[in-house]
């Protein structure tokens, strides 16, 4: 009974964590007639790629590609564990590699929207520098407290237990 809730509670977790993750290749950046997402800007008449974007002026950028990238596939590796576990789970084992690769996973996430917040305008090319963070950029900064305390609590619930 109480492995089948953690199942649940578990597998649900990783499952809205990967779909958060998701929503970091969106939009980081708006403004009236542009948006940006990591890897490119979009207008009216189409997307494009972020000029310079492979320079090494542009590192920083690269950097945050590269966290957002690793957490990605953390988050895979994290739910590929999960499914894993749920075969081999014995009676009274529990989720605790799978809440620490998604911790991992959270980890990077805001690494990469540290970076992302100091950083923004060295690698933004002068005319996009007007706007706003997009919500990408809000998930980022959601989806770390939220992880590490549903990481957390299920560390702690499982001491207890
Ligand atoms: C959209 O972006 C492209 C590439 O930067 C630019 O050439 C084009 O003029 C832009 N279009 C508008 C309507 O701003």
């Amino acid at each position: 009974m109480i492995l089948k809730t953690q199942y649940h509670e578990k597998g649900h977790s990783e499952f809205i964590f990967c779909l958060y993750i998701l929503h970091l290749f969106q939009v980081w950046w708006v403004w009236e007639d542009y948006t940006l997402d990591l890897w490119y800007h979009c207008n009216s008449t189409g997307c494009y790629d972020i000029p310079n974007s492979a320079t090494v002026d542009a590192a920083y950028l690269q950097t945050v590609q590269a966290t957002m990238i690793l957490a990605t596939i953390l988050c895979c590796v994290g739910f590929f564990v999960f499914i894993l576990q749920l075969f081999r789970l014995k009676q009274g084992e529990r989720f605790v590699f799978t809440a620490i690769i998604q911790l991992l996973s959270a980890f990077c996430v805001m690494t990469g929207a540290s970076i992302y917040t100091a950083e923004h305008l060295s690698f933004k090319e002068k005319h996009f520098e007007k706007g706003d963070y997009g919500y990408s950029f809000v998930v980022a900064w959601v989806a770390f407290p939220m992880t590490l305390l549903s990481g957390l609590m299920y560390l702690v619930l499982r001491k207890r237990k």
